[in-house]
Protein backbone atom coordinates (compact mmCIF):
# COMPACT_ATOMS: atom_id res chain seq x y z
CA UNK A 1 0.00 0.00 0.00
CA UNK A 2 2.83 2.08 0.69
CA UNK A 3 3.36 3.45 -3.04
CA UNK A 4 -0.32 3.88 -3.31
CA UNK A 5 -0.71 6.46 -0.83
CA UNK A 6 -0.59 9.97 -1.60
CA UNK A 7 -3.12 12.17 0.20
CA UNK A 8 -4.33 11.24 3.78
CA UNK A 9 -6.80 12.84 5.80
CA UNK A 10 -7.46 13.04 9.74
CA UNK A 11 -10.34 13.80 11.66
CA UNK A 12 -11.12 14.44 15.76
CA UNK A 13 -14.44 12.88 16.80
CA UNK A 14 -16.35 12.74 19.70
CA UNK A 15 -15.99 14.73 23.19
CA UNK A 16 -12.83 16.70 22.29
CA UNK A 17 -9.84 16.21 24.66
CA UNK A 18 -6.60 18.38 25.40
CA UNK A 19 -4.11 17.22 22.77
CA UNK A 20 -6.07 16.44 20.26
CA UNK A 21 -3.99 19.86 18.48
CA UNK A 22 -0.64 18.18 18.82
CA UNK A 23 -1.58 14.99 17.24
CA UNK A 24 -3.24 16.61 14.28
CA UNK A 25 0.17 18.82 14.10
CA UNK A 26 2.39 15.36 14.09
CA UNK A 27 0.14 13.94 11.70
CA UNK A 28 -0.08 16.70 9.27
CA UNK A 29 3.89 17.27 9.36
CA UNK A 30 4.95 13.57 9.27
CA UNK A 31 2.71 13.12 6.09
CA UNK A 32 4.17 15.97 5.02
CA UNK A 33 8.00 14.71 5.40
CA UNK A 34 6.80 11.76 3.39
CA UNK A 35 5.54 13.71 0.62
CA UNK A 36 2.05 12.81 0.95
CA UNK A 37 -0.57 15.45 1.01
CA UNK A 38 -2.67 16.22 4.45
CA UNK A 39 -6.37 16.95 4.33
CA UNK A 40 -8.44 17.68 7.79
CA UNK A 41 -11.84 16.83 7.87
CA UNK A 42 -14.57 19.34 9.33
CA UNK A 43 -16.25 18.68 12.84
CA UNK A 44 -15.78 14.81 12.97
CA UNK A 45 -17.79 12.24 11.23
CA UNK A 46 -19.89 15.30 10.02
CA UNK A 47 -17.60 16.86 7.88
CA UNK A 48 -17.15 12.95 6.11
CA UNK A 49 -21.20 13.35 5.28
CA UNK A 50 -20.95 16.57 3.75
CA UNK A 51 -17.59 16.16 2.30
CA UNK A 52 -16.21 19.12 3.82
CA UNK A 53 -12.38 18.33 3.74
CA UNK A 54 -9.44 20.83 3.46
CA UNK A 55 -6.22 21.17 2.98
CA UNK A 56 -3.78 21.44 5.32
CA UNK A 57 -0.18 22.67 5.48
CA UNK A 58 3.00 22.86 7.66
CA UNK A 59 1.44 26.39 8.50
CA UNK A 60 -2.10 25.47 9.15
CA UNK A 61 -1.13 23.79 12.32
CA UNK A 62 1.75 26.36 13.41
CA UNK A 63 0.83 27.21 17.09
CA UNK A 64 -1.69 24.84 17.43
CA UNK A 65 0.26 22.51 20.17
CA UNK A 66 0.04 24.56 23.11
CA UNK A 67 -4.20 24.82 22.39
CA UNK A 68 -6.70 23.15 24.03
CA UNK A 69 -9.75 21.39 22.26
CA UNK A 70 -9.33 20.56 18.64
CA UNK A 71 -8.65 23.38 15.31
CA UNK A 72 -10.88 21.26 12.73
CA UNK A 73 -13.86 20.86 15.46
CA UNK A 74 -15.65 17.43 16.25
CA UNK A 75 -18.98 16.24 16.69
CA UNK A 76 -20.98 13.14 18.04
CA UNK A 77 -22.18 12.01 14.36
CA UNK A 78 -25.23 9.22 14.45
CA UNK A 79 -26.11 9.46 10.66
CA UNK A 80 -22.32 7.97 10.44
CA UNK A 81 -23.47 4.85 12.28
CA UNK A 82 -26.15 3.91 9.57
CA UNK A 83 -25.36 2.14 6.14
CA UNK A 84 -26.01 5.03 4.12
CA UNK A 85 -23.84 7.43 6.37
CA UNK A 86 -21.00 5.07 5.64
CA UNK A 87 -21.24 5.15 2.25
CA UNK A 88 -21.48 8.88 1.76
CA UNK A 89 -18.33 8.79 4.05
CA UNK A 90 -16.70 6.90 1.23
CA UNK A 91 -17.84 8.13 -1.50
CA UNK A 92 -16.50 11.74 -0.20
CA UNK A 93 -13.36 10.47 0.73
CA UNK A 94 -12.66 8.90 -2.59
CA UNK A 95 -14.28 12.13 -4.56
CA UNK A 96 -11.64 13.85 -3.01
CA UNK A 97 -9.13 11.37 -4.00
CA UNK A 98 -8.28 10.64 -0.08
CA UNK A 99 -6.36 7.21 0.52
CA UNK A 100 -6.43 6.50 3.70
CA UNK A 101 -7.70 8.11 7.15
CA UNK A 102 -6.52 8.95 10.89
CA UNK A 103 -9.34 8.85 13.57
CA UNK A 104 -8.94 10.39 16.50
CA UNK A 105 -11.07 9.85 19.33
CA UNK A 106 -12.38 8.18 22.01
CA UNK A 107 -14.83 4.57 21.97
CA UNK A 108 -17.56 5.78 19.65
CA UNK A 109 -14.85 7.06 17.03
CA UNK A 110 -12.90 3.81 17.02
CA UNK A 111 -16.14 1.71 16.16
CA UNK A 112 -16.21 4.69 13.20
CA UNK A 113 -12.64 3.92 12.40
CA UNK A 114 -13.66 0.25 12.01
CA UNK A 115 -16.41 0.44 10.39
CA UNK A 116 -14.81 2.55 7.34
CA UNK A 117 -11.82 0.01 7.93
CA UNK A 118 -14.33 -3.17 7.53
CA UNK A 119 -15.69 -1.23 3.96
CA UNK A 120 -11.99 -1.58 2.83
CA UNK A 121 -11.05 1.88 3.35
CA UNK A 122 -7.31 2.26 5.17
CA UNK A 123 -7.97 3.54 8.94
CA UNK A 124 -6.36 4.09 11.59
CA UNK A 125 -7.58 5.05 15.13
CA UNK A 126 -5.87 6.80 17.63
CA UNK A 127 -7.67 7.45 21.26
CA UNK A 128 -8.35 10.54 22.26
CA UNK A 129 -10.79 10.91 25.21
CA UNK A 130 -10.39 12.18 28.75
CA UNK A 131 -12.30 9.31 30.12
CA UNK A 132 -9.42 6.95 30.02
CA UNK A 133 -12.26 4.14 28.57
CA UNK A 134 -10.87 2.89 25.30
CA UNK A 135 -9.45 -0.48 25.30
CA UNK A 136 -6.56 -1.71 23.95
CA UNK A 137 -4.60 1.00 25.17
CA UNK A 138 -3.06 1.87 28.93
CA UNK A 139 -4.08 6.19 27.86
CA UNK A 140 -5.60 8.00 25.78
CA UNK A 141 -4.94 11.63 24.65
CA UNK A 142 -6.22 14.25 27.33
CA UNK A 143 -6.27 12.29 30.64
CA UNK A 144 -3.36 13.93 31.66
CA UNK A 145 -4.72 17.76 31.22
CA UNK A 146 -8.11 16.55 32.94
CA UNK A 147 -6.86 14.57 35.31
CA UNK A 148 -4.80 17.75 35.93
CA UNK A 149 -7.64 20.67 35.71
CA UNK A 150 -9.53 18.05 37.96
CA UNK A 151 -6.85 17.87 40.90
CA UNK A 152 -6.61 21.60 40.84
CA UNK A 153 -10.52 22.43 41.03
CA UNK A 154 -10.43 19.64 44.56
CA UNK A 155 -7.44 21.47 45.80
CA UNK A 156 -9.21 24.62 45.98
CA UNK A 157 -12.45 23.38 47.21
CA UNK A 158 -10.61 21.16 49.92
CA UNK A 159 -9.26 25.23 51.34
CA UNK A 160 -12.71 26.23 51.72
CA UNK A 161 -14.59 22.76 52.42
CA UNK A 162 -11.75 22.47 55.52
CA UNK A 163 -12.53 26.09 56.64
CA UNK A 164 -16.07 25.60 56.42
CA UNK A 165 -16.07 22.01 58.23
CA UNK A 166 -18.15 20.56 54.84
CA UNK A 167 -18.96 17.33 53.61
CA UNK A 168 -17.82 18.08 49.64
CA UNK A 169 -19.74 16.17 46.70
CA UNK A 170 -17.21 16.64 43.70
CA UNK A 171 -18.68 15.48 40.19
CA UNK A 172 -16.39 14.24 37.70
CA UNK A 173 -16.86 13.84 33.87
CA UNK A 174 -16.75 10.22 33.49
CA UNK A 175 -20.36 8.78 32.14
CA UNK A 176 -18.94 5.07 31.50
CA UNK A 177 -15.53 4.85 33.16
CA UNK A 178 -14.41 5.87 36.94
CA UNK A 179 -10.59 6.07 36.24
CA UNK A 180 -10.76 10.33 35.88
CA UNK A 181 -12.16 10.44 39.25
CA UNK A 182 -10.40 7.46 41.06
CA UNK A 183 -7.09 8.83 40.01
CA UNK A 184 -7.93 12.61 40.96
CA UNK A 185 -9.50 11.18 44.13
CA UNK A 186 -6.28 9.29 45.07
CA UNK A 187 -4.17 12.29 43.92
CA UNK A 188 -6.17 14.80 45.87
CA UNK A 189 -6.61 12.92 48.85
CA UNK A 190 -10.32 12.41 48.77
CA UNK A 191 -12.32 10.41 51.91
CA UNK A 192 -14.27 8.31 49.68
CA UNK A 193 -14.98 7.59 45.65
CA UNK A 194 -17.78 6.68 44.32
CA UNK A 195 -17.26 4.92 40.34
CA UNK A 196 -19.56 3.47 38.54
CA UNK A 197 -17.91 0.09 38.33
CA UNK A 198 -17.79 -0.29 42.31
CA UNK A 199 -20.98 -0.66 44.08
CA UNK A 200 -21.88 1.59 46.66
CA UNK A 201 -25.51 2.60 48.76
CA UNK A 202 -26.62 6.31 50.22
CA UNK A 203 -26.53 4.76 53.26
CA UNK A 204 -22.45 4.08 53.14
CA UNK A 205 -21.50 7.12 52.06
CA UNK A 206 -23.14 9.04 54.45
CA UNK A 207 -21.21 6.55 57.32
CA UNK A 208 -18.09 7.43 55.98
CA UNK A 209 -18.63 11.21 56.43
CA UNK A 210 -19.71 10.65 59.55
CA UNK A 211 -16.77 8.58 60.59
CA UNK A 212 -14.87 11.32 58.79
CA UNK A 213 -15.93 14.12 61.34
CA UNK A 214 -15.76 11.17 64.58
CA UNK A 215 -11.84 11.00 63.41
CA UNK A 216 -11.27 14.60 63.42
CA UNK A 217 -10.97 15.82 59.52
CA UNK A 218 -12.03 18.92 58.68
CA UNK A 219 -14.02 18.20 55.87
CA UNK A 220 -15.03 15.44 53.86
CA UNK A 221 -14.66 14.96 49.90
CA UNK A 222 -16.34 12.62 48.21
CA UNK A 223 -15.48 12.93 44.64
CA UNK A 224 -18.27 11.07 42.37
CA UNK A 225 -18.34 10.04 38.59
CA UNK A 226 -20.71 11.10 36.23
CA UNK A 227 -21.80 7.69 35.52
CA UNK A 228 -21.86 6.58 39.33
CA UNK A 229 -25.16 5.15 40.62
CA UNK A 230 -26.77 6.71 42.95
CA UNK A 231 -25.94 10.02 41.68
CA UNK A 232 -23.73 13.02 43.03
CA UNK A 233 -27.19 14.48 43.27
CA UNK A 234 -29.18 12.24 44.70
CA UNK A 235 -25.78 11.52 47.58
CA UNK A 236 -25.90 15.31 48.37
CA UNK A 237 -29.69 15.47 48.65
CA UNK A 238 -29.57 12.27 51.05
CA UNK A 239 -26.39 13.78 52.94
CA UNK A 240 -28.27 17.01 53.43
CA UNK A 241 -31.71 14.37 54.98
CA UNK A 242 -29.01 13.16 57.30
CA UNK A 243 -26.42 16.29 57.96
CA UNK A 244 -27.54 15.40 62.28
CA UNK A 245 -26.24 12.56 61.73
CA UNK A 246 -23.14 13.00 59.78
CA UNK A 247 -22.04 16.51 61.44
CA UNK A 248 -21.00 18.23 58.28
CA UNK A 249 -22.58 20.72 55.80
CA UNK A 250 -23.30 19.45 52.66
CA UNK A 251 -22.23 20.93 48.90
CA UNK A 252 -22.26 19.67 45.44
CA UNK A 253 -19.55 20.93 42.94
CA UNK A 254 -20.00 19.56 39.55
CA UNK A 255 -16.78 20.32 37.15
CA UNK A 256 -18.17 20.06 34.27
CA UNK A 257 -16.91 20.24 30.67
CA UNK A 258 -13.94 22.46 32.64
CA UNK A 259 -11.71 19.53 32.82
CA UNK A 260 -12.24 18.91 28.75
CA UNK A 261 -10.64 21.99 27.95
CA UNK A 262 -7.04 23.95 28.13
CA UNK A 263 -3.97 23.51 27.24
CA UNK A 264 -2.57 20.24 26.82
CA UNK A 265 0.02 19.22 29.49
CA UNK A 266 3.55 17.93 28.43
CA UNK A 267 2.57 14.59 28.71
CA UNK A 268 -0.57 15.05 26.69
CA UNK A 269 1.76 16.94 24.00
CA UNK A 270 4.33 13.92 23.94
CA UNK A 271 1.13 11.92 23.79
CA UNK A 272 -0.11 13.23 21.21
CA UNK A 273 3.22 13.61 19.37
CA UNK A 274 4.18 10.32 19.64
CA UNK A 275 0.44 8.73 18.48
CA UNK A 276 0.26 11.25 15.33
CA UNK A 277 3.64 10.09 14.32
CA UNK A 278 3.22 6.40 14.66
CA UNK A 279 -0.26 6.73 13.12
CA UNK A 280 1.43 8.16 10.14
CA UNK A 281 4.59 5.68 10.09
CA UNK A 282 1.91 2.95 10.16
CA UNK A 283 0.44 3.51 7.66
CA UNK A 284 3.57 3.83 5.45
CA UNK A 285 4.32 0.75 6.18
CA UNK A 286 1.32 -0.86 4.91
CA UNK A 287 -0.73 -1.33 8.14
CA UNK A 288 -4.49 -0.03 8.76
CA UNK A 289 -6.78 -1.29 10.15
CA UNK A 290 -5.37 -0.82 14.06
CA UNK A 291 -5.64 1.86 16.49
CA UNK A 292 -2.08 3.12 17.92
CA UNK A 293 -2.31 2.48 21.76
CA UNK A 294 0.32 2.30 25.01
CA UNK A 295 0.99 -0.56 26.88
CA UNK A 296 3.82 -0.44 29.40
CA UNK A 297 5.11 2.95 28.17
CA UNK A 298 5.67 0.91 24.71
CA UNK A 299 3.45 2.17 21.32
CA UNK A 300 1.27 -1.10 20.62
CA UNK A 301 -1.20 -1.72 17.37
CA UNK A 302 -4.22 -3.60 18.40
CA UNK A 303 -6.40 -4.18 15.62
CA UNK A 304 -9.61 -2.07 15.87
CA UNK A 305 -11.93 -5.37 16.03
CA UNK A 306 -9.82 -5.99 19.34
CA UNK A 307 -10.16 -2.50 20.41
CA UNK A 308 -14.01 -2.03 19.32
CA UNK A 309 -14.97 -5.60 21.48
CA UNK A 310 -12.68 -5.61 24.81
CA UNK A 311 -13.94 -3.75 27.91
CA UNK A 312 -11.45 -1.96 29.42
CA UNK A 313 -11.26 -2.23 33.07
CA UNK A 314 -9.91 -0.39 36.08
CA UNK A 315 -7.18 -1.52 38.42
CA UNK A 316 -9.67 -2.24 41.69
CA UNK A 317 -6.24 -2.15 43.97
CA UNK A 318 -6.10 1.54 43.65
CA UNK A 319 -9.47 1.58 45.05
CA UNK A 320 -8.74 -0.04 47.89
CA UNK A 321 -5.30 1.74 48.14
CA UNK A 322 -7.40 4.50 48.11
CA UNK A 323 -9.82 3.39 51.22
CA UNK A 324 -6.70 2.77 53.47
CA UNK A 325 -4.62 5.93 52.93
CA UNK A 326 -8.17 8.38 53.27
CA UNK A 327 -8.25 7.09 57.27
O1 LIG B 1 -15.87 12.99 26.33
C1 LIG B 1 -16.49 12.25 27.29
C2 LIG B 1 -17.48 13.11 28.02
O2 LIG B 1 -16.83 14.23 28.53
C3 LIG B 1 -18.23 12.36 29.08
O3 LIG B 1 -17.54 12.23 30.28
C4 LIG B 1 -19.51 13.15 29.17
O4 LIG B 1 -20.55 12.34 29.63
C5 LIG B 1 -19.74 13.58 27.77
O5 LIG B 1 -18.48 13.58 27.13
C6 LIG B 1 -20.37 14.94 27.64
O6 LIG B 1 -20.68 15.13 26.30
P1 LIG B 1 -21.14 16.50 25.64
O7 LIG B 1 -19.89 17.22 25.25
O8 LIG B 1 -21.91 16.08 24.47
O9 LIG B 1 -21.90 17.27 26.67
Amino acid sequence: MENRIRRIAVLTSGGDSPGFNPCIRAVVRMALYYGWEPYGVREGFTGLLTGELVPLTSRSVSGIISQGGTFLGSSRNEAFKTPGGLREALRHLNEAAIDALIVIGGDGSQRGARALAEAGFPTVGIPGTIENDVYGTDISIGVDTALNTALDALDRIKDTASSHQQAFLVEMMGSKSGYLTLMAGIAGGAEMICIPEVPFTLEQVAAEVADAYVRGKKHCIVVVAEGAKPQAAAIADYLREHQEETGFGVRLSTLGHIQRGGSPTAYDRLLGTRFGAAAVERLHQGVSGIMVGLRDGQLVYPSLAEVTEGTPQIDESYYELARVLAR
